[in-house]
């Protein structure tokens, strides 16, 4: 399997209000920033996360068995502030090697700023590196709309669409919407 390029980092960028963000992959000591960050994450948002991040345990366990090439958690910081967690997920081997799925989740006072797009571009240039195929992104409509404006805005295609697979907290149900990024060319025509 491919492995990930990520001498690069850290790395600073600016936000769109000229704030300097620094990126940097997760590691064992992030674990308390983390759940601290994830506490700030409003509960509409964390609900349709796949883990139960306010649970220590489990954030504990991500940073006690960090593997980047199965989950590469890239981090963003303003100053000492935790601000912004993406992850780029992939299947060991197999079928599923050349392809990732990315997740991202912005600290709410940190929102509309361009962090969301910076981390995605970032992960999704690291999978183009390591030579996949394509990214995945797995959104819930109605509730996730900022996030599928934004990976569509980076040229991710509709892909599928489970309908009324998921439920809102209200027991409201809702479509699973699958978008996809092929890389390769594709990613070089709309990234340049
Ligand atoms: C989705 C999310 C990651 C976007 O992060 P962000 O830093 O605010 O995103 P950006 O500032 O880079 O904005 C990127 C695009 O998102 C869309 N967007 C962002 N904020 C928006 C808003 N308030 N209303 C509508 N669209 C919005 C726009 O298309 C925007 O593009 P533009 O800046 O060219 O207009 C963030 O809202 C978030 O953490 N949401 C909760 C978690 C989530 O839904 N994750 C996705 C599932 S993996």
């Amino acid at each position: 399997m491919a492995v990930y390029p990520i001498t690069r980092y850290p790395a600073t960028f600016d936000l769109r209000d000229g704030t300097a963000v620094t990126l940097r992959p997760m590691t064992r000591d992030d674990g308390p920033a983390l759940a601290q960050f994830f506490l700030r994450i409003p509960e509409e948002d964390r609900f349709f996360m796949k883990d139960d991040v306010t649970d220590p345990r489990i954030i504990e366990t991500w940073a006690q068995h960090l593997d980047y090439d199965r989950t590469l958690p890239l981090l963003a910081f303003m100053g000492d502030r935790l601000i912004g967690d993406a992850a780029l997920v992939r299947h060991r081997g197999g079928y599923r090697r050349d392809s990732a799925e990315i997740r991202v989740v912005i600290d709410p006072d940190y929102r509309g700023k361009g962090l969301g797009t910076i981390l995605m571009r970032e992960l999704i240039t690291v999978a183009w590196d390591a030579e996949l195929d394509h990214v995945d992104f797995e959104m819930v409509a109605g509730i996730q709309s900022e996030a599928i404006e934004a990976v569509e805005g980076l040229g991710a295609l509709h892909a599928g669409t489970l309908t009324e697979y998921v439920k809102d907290p209200h027991g409201q149900p809702h479509d699973l919407v699958f978008l996809r990024l092929p890389l390769g060319k594709w990613w070089q025509w709309t990234n340049f």
